[in-house]
């Protein structure tokens, strides 16, 4: 196994008295944050060039594996949700084949010219069309997870093609830890060294389709320069970071796509003005949105934070930290 999300349980033990084995794979997928993000132009294949800084932070997806009775059944997929007992399919959220967790098994399937076969279970906690990645989050641990489970053991560099068809963000969940993201995103370059950061989340209840808000990106403004003079801001906020410089680093902190999903979701401006007003270093929309973030000096600031939203009907407020 190559670093990456660790498996939580692996139960192969013989029958234990009335226990039964179960052979069942668990991980936890990580959600990620976009502490930076520009866009440097429009590419010919419709998607946009970007430079990016992800962390994953300690907000969880979990996702099983368990043995079909007959492996005949192929392969499925079961969901729930930390806010909701069942899920019915959703736009947002589908337990049917286009759900990246059953891509992803089924692109390895066929990669390795096999049946897929298992039983998927997710338990969703990462909100929807937030921009925390929770799908692409959800496929790299599919990917992971369906590798051992029918004794593939490709490696990393064996994995990463996949990921990159299954979505942007996808490859960056196969890597450990903070990463400047380039090309569509799936170009992934690890950033070692950032200390442990904490964060305030505002999630509203209304989501944010990524594809909608890239649409709108160019006609805001889509940086032309050259890809230096962003580098440059980026690398000041990556070296602010490791030097553990928080408020400094707070103001090379910077969303290309913020300006964007305002003007497609006006609300988002109230979400804007109770982060200024709170007291944190910084404020930002993470990816596409629409996750709101604020990032503060510590737990106890990220709780007297979050206690000054609570009750303001902002979203779901929730408190994590890098990982
Ligand atoms: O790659 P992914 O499927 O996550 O992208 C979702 C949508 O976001 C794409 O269909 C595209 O419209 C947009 N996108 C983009 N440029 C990127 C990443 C995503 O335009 N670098």
């Amino acid at each position: 196994m190559f670093p990456g999300p660790t498996f939580r349980s692996q139960q192969i033990m013989g029958r234990q008295g009335i226990y039964q084995p179960t052979a069942a794979l668990e991980l936890l997928a990580p959600a990620k944050l976009n502490l930076y993000l520009e866009v440097l132009g429009r590419r010919p294949d419709g998607f946009h060039e970007l430079e990016t800084l992800m962390v994953p932070v300690g907000v969880y997806d979990q996702l099983r594996w368990l043995p079909a009775a007959n492996p005949e059944e192929g392969v499925s997929l079961s969901i729930r949700t930390a806010w909701q007992r069942h899920v019915a399919s959703s736009a947002a959220l589908s337990a049917g084949p286009e759900n990246l967790v059953l891509r992803a098994a089924q692109l390895l399937a066929e990669k390795a010219n096999l049946q897929p076969h298992g039983k998927f279970e997710l338990y969703k906690r990462i909100p929807l069309q937030a921009g925390m990645g929770g799908g692409s989050s959800d496929a790299a641990a599919a990917l992971l997870l369906a590798n051992v489970a029918w004794g593939l053991h490709y490696g990393r560099e064996e994995l990463l093609p996949l990921a990159a068809q299954l979505g942007s963000d996808v490859p960056f969940f196969l890597s450990e830890g903070a990463a400047v993201c380039r090309g569509r995103g799936e170009l992934v370059e690890p950033v070692r060294g950032l200390p442990k950061l904490h964060f305030v989340v505002v999630k509203p209840a209304a989501g944010l389709s990524t594809a909608e808000v890239f649409a709108n990106v160019m006609q805001a403004g889509g940086r032309d320069g050259s890809a230096s003079a962003g580098m440059s801001q980026l690398q000041k906020l990556i070296d602010l970071l490791r030097n553990g410089a928080l408020g400094s680093a707070a103001r090379h902190i910077r969303n290309r796509l913020e300006l964007v999903a305002v003007r497609v979701a006006p609300w988002l401006e109230e979400l804007q003005r109770a982060f200024s007003e709170s007291g944190c270093l910084a404020h930002f929309l993470t990816g596409s949105g629409s996750a709101y973030v604020g990032l503060v000096r510590s737990v106890k600031h990220a709780r007297g934070i979050a206690g000054q939203f609570a009750g303001r009907n902002l979203g779901s407020v929730f408190i994590t930290s890098s990982c």
